[in-house]
Parts: structure tokens; sequence; C-alpha cells
């Protein structure tokens, strides 16, 4: 058997962690032929639910999990890691503004990706959950001036996924009928999905709805505005999917995409669709031998320019303003 694939993941103490860890373990992040060994970060505080999350998956006796480990110091938690899945994060409390909060998720991912630079292996993956998620994936990334730059992502997929599945409830077909989906730039409400490039059964679905009204007054907004329509309904935050969406991510990372279809990604830009180069925004992109890359010369209409405009210019406004923090 392959020797095992160390997977790093913080919060592992949180509702995604619990969520996402019994998965990773059952082998569904990278394949049935691939062994894992988990490395748990958290805060001190948390160590020991973390420690009977360990023994729920000892429990569970999956074949491929070679191992679990729990570190509350971060340079431990990334020796040798293959995957790291950066869920841990500050949530935004009552009061808190907006600076405040980039600040307090500052000091949780500068200190990881300078663990990251320092003790990751070559060929470490990292998938940044935690929000505000891509400009999180942007302090990490800056922090890890060795570690290549596109090897840095913020989770957008879970967006990808919620676009799917209302775009196949509103035309009636299952949502493998649907391919090539696209969020674009931040994972945030600012963020847009679009269905302009996508299709059902080889058809464009935008056509295929012929529903403008229903997609800028219903389909955007219920997409962007589901994370609150989760807490509102659930009582608490999106856990379970979020934990399917970073599965999916490395997943496809790590095994590549389907001929004929994309997935989208928050990336490190290249410059690709005037997205100033640097800023981490979701794209399509397509993967294969574990590297990605970003679906070039779609047409862009007003509607759909404006949008991503907007979306990537609230990135910009985040980077600065951890710029001016001194973070990255
Ligand atoms: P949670 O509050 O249940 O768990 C977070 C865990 O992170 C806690 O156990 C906490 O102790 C731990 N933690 C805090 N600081 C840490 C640090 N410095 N190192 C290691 N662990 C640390 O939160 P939940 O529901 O699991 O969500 C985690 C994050 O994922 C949140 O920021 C949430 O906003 C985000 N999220 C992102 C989504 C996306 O689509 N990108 C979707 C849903 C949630």
């Amino acid at each position: 058997q392959a020797p095992p694939v160390n997977v790093t993941v913080t919060g592992a103490a949180g509702q995604i962690g619990y969520a996402l860890l019994f998965r990773i373990a059952s082998g569904q992040l990278l394949g049935q032929d691939k062994p894992v060994r988990l490395r748990l970060l958290e805060i001190p505080q948390a160590v020991k639910a973390a420690e009977g999350v360990a023994l729920e998956l000892e429990d569970c006796a999956f074949p491929l999990l070679a191992g679990t480990d729990i570190f509350d110091d971060p340079k431990k938690a990334f020796e040798g890691t293959n995957i790291a899945l950066l869920v841990g994060a500050r949530p935004r409390t009552k009061g808190m503004e907006r600076g405040d909060l980039l600040e307090a998720n500052g000091g949780i991912f500068k200190p990881q990706g300078e663990a990251i630079n320092a003790g990751a292996a070559d060929d470490v993956k990292v998938l940044v959950v935690g929000n505000p998620a891509n400009t999180n994936a942007l302090i990490a990334q800056a922090n890890a001036p060795d570690v290549p730059a596109e090897r840095f992502t913020a989770m957008t997929r879970l967006d990808h996924n919620r676009a799917l599945a209302q775009l196949a409830t509103k035309l009636a077909v299952p949502v493998s009928d649907i391919k090539k989906m696209t969020i674009w730039g931040n994972h945030s409400a600012t963020q847009y999905p679009d269905i302009f490039h996508a299709e059902v059964k080889g058809e464009n679905a935008a056509a295929a709805v012929n529903d403008q009204t229903w997609l800028a007054e219903e389909f955007i907004p219920r997409v962007a505005k589901r994370g609150a329509e989760i807490i509102e309904v659930r009582g608490a935050s999106s856990a379970a999917s979020a934990a399917s969406a970073a599965i999916d991510h490395v997943h496809d990372w790590v095994n590549g995409t389907p001929e004929g279809d994309w997935v989208s990604m928050a990336v490190p830009s290249d410059g690709s669709y005037g997205v100033p180069a640097g800023l981490i925004s979701s794209f399509p992109v397509t993967t294969t031998g574990g590297r990605y890359e970003i679906v070039q010369g779609l047409d862009l209409d007003d509607f759909s320019r404006d949008r991503i405009d907007a979306s990537v210019k609230e990135l910009a406004d985040e980077r600065d303003a951890v710029r001016k923090l001194g973070l990255i």
C-alpha cells in the first residue's frame, strides 16, 4: 500500500470538522487507494473535544486511516502536511467591524501560513474554508513565500453546488445533467453564480431557463444568501454541506475534473477576465494531474461583467485592508 497522505485539518472540533473528518478517513477525499494520516489542529480549549472526535474516528475502524494526531501548535500540525484544510476561523460576532474581523483572522492565518511555509511537504495543497475565506487564503499565502502561490485556494464549491441544485430544481432535471456552472468572485453575498456558460444536457442553461427575472431576482440572491437561509431555518450555519463541498474541492483538485465539465475554485488570479493578478477570486477551473487551470475565452456580457466587477472590488478592498494591517 502507498504511504499515507498527511491531511491537516484546523478547527477539527468544530461543526464542519465533525462532518468532514469521517469522510476524509473513509477515503472520500483522495480515493479508495490512498491511506491518510490526520493531523488535527485546535486551540488549547478545544483540544479535549478534538480528542473525543479522534476516539470516534478510531471506533469507525476505517481501513484507510493510518492514525490521528492532535496539536495546538500550528508549527507541529503542518509538519509534513500534503493537504491542509484551514477550517477554523474567527466568526464575526455582534458589533464587530469588518476591520476587527480581518485583524482577528490575521492572527490565525498569518501564523498558519508561516507554519505551512516552514514545515509542509513540497507538494502541499491548501484549501481555506474559514471565513472570510478568500482573504484568509491571501493572508496565509503571503506568509508562505517559499510555497508556490497557486497552492493556496479558497472554497466557493459550496456556492457552486448550491447553484447546481437550484438550477436543477428550476429545470426539473437531475443535477448530473448540468455541467459548467461557474461562481465568480468572493465567497460572500457579492459572489456571482453564472449560468450563461452552463449546459443542461448540452443545451445552454440560460436559454433553457429563459427567465431573466428568475435569474436576477431569485436564483442569484438565493445562492448568494443561502448561508443566511440555512442559519435561519436550521438554527446553525451550514456544516455538512460545507464539509461535502470541501471534499469535492480537494477530490477534484487531486483527481481531475471530467472531460466536458469544470468546477469553481477561488484561486490566485493571473489577470484572467480582468481580475487583478494575485487576488484570490473564484473562477471556472479544470484540473488534471493535481494542477488546475482557469478556463479561458468565455464571453461575458454587461450583466455578468458588472456583477463580477462588484465582487472583485470587494476582494480588492479586503486585500487593501489586510495590507494596511500589515498582515500581507
Ligand atoms: P465552529 O465554530 O463550529 O468551529 C470552528 C472551530 O475552529 C472551533 O472548534 C474553534 O475552536 C476552532 N479554531 C478557532 N481558531 C482556531 C485556530 N487558530 N486554530 C485551530 N482551530 C481554531 O465553526 P464551523 O461551523 O465549523 O465553521 C468554520 C468556518 O467555516 C467558519 O469561519 C465559517 O464561517 C466557515 N464556513 C465557510 C464556508 C464556505 O463556503 N467557504 C461555508 C460554511 C462555513
